[in-house]
């Protein structure tokens, strides 16, 4: 099935979509980015777009950081992303990148005299991390300090060197560490441990990206399993000893860490906690769940 994009404020094929060789955000980093996730109901014959509108908050805080001025609202924003993945009318799951970035074909390190543009492209995504239980190591590559809260491209540099470090030696994924040698996240992940019953993720004070998932997590495992979570500075050796580990991320939903630094988790099974929040995850991102419809957008008008 062929995919669209919308570029240059127009829906066209994807494959029409092309830029420059000069735009200036290919050369700097200058861009900013989403990844948003359309999940596949078939009992519903629908795509549940998963916490849109957040996604594009934090897409228009990026867009002040860069000093990029979008000529749309969040809600303009969403209204054109349903209308993409309308058009493009996939019946599985899929992914979605908005990206804001600097278009002008110019040469010159800075932010300023520089136009702007959007675009958005839809493709087939299923599980981003192909393994039931990831093998993990702990990177060579630190989070760099001092980063703004917002998925901007230049700053992906570290976690890319990471991943490919990490599969290069045989893992699936990285887990890079702070500045100051504390757990921080993987690759495009947030980490969360289980210790006594209770989940343990490093504090939004440190550097890292606040995923989307990461609080939605924190919120089902609360609300749905009264389970509590504890935000604080994590040591690498607790990775080795906690009772489960899973990373979160809109691509990689709740994948279970089954392995760090060829030490097992736990059971070397997947945990009790990270099972039962793998499940309502799950039924709460593909509107299963009532109580959570609110964070699911329908992409089509009528079932298919
Ligand atoms: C570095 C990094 N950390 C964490 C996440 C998880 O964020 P979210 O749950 O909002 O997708 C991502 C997602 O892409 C990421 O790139």
């Amino acid at each position: 099935m062929p995919s669209y994009a919308y570029f240059h404020k127009q829906f066209i094929p994807l494959t029409e979509a092309k830029i420059g060789i000069m735009t200036h955000s290919l050369h700097y980093g200058t861009a900013v980015f989403e990844g948003i996730r359309g999940n596949w109901n078939s009992d519903h014959q629908q795509v549940y777009l998963f916490r849109l509108k957040e996604h594009y908050e934090r897409l228009c805080n990026g867009c002040n950081v860069l000093k990029i001025d979008l000529p749309y609202s969040i809600d303009e924003l969403c209204q054109i992303t349903v209308e993409l993945a309308g058009r493009c009318g996939f019946k599985e799951d899929i992914y979605i990148r908005p990206m804001a970035y600097k278009s002008s074909e110019a040469l010159g390190v800075r932010l300023h005299d520089l136009d702007s543009d959007f675009l958005a492209f839809i493709i087939p995504w299923g599980p981003y991390l192909k393994v039931d239980k990831a093998r993990c190591s702990i990177s060579s590559w630190r989070r760099p300090k001092e980063t703004p809260q917002a998925k901007i491209t230049g700053l992906y540099i570290n976690n890319a060197l990471a991943k490919t470090e990490a599969m290069g030696n045989g893992f699936d994924e990285a887990i890079m560490l702070t500045a100051d040698g504390y757990v921080c996240e993987g690759s495009g992940e947030n980490i969360f441990l289980v210790i006594d019953n209770k989940l343990v993720t490093p504090p939004s004070y440190d550097i890292f990206l606040r995923g989307i998932t990461r609080d939605t997590v924190i919120e089902l495992a609360k609300n749905e399993l009264d389970t509590e979570t504890i935000e604080r500075q994590i040591e690498r050796s607790e990775l080795y000893t906690a009772d489960e580990c899973f990373l979160t991320g809109t691509a990689a939903n709740i994948t279970p860490v089954g392995e760090v630094d060829y030490r097992k988790i736990g059971s070397n099974e997947i945990g009790q906690i990270t099972k039962k929040l793998q499940k309502i995850y799950s039924d709460v991102i593909r509107g299963n769940n009532p109580k959570y419809l609110d964070w699911c957008t329908p992409v089509y008008k009528k079932a298919r």
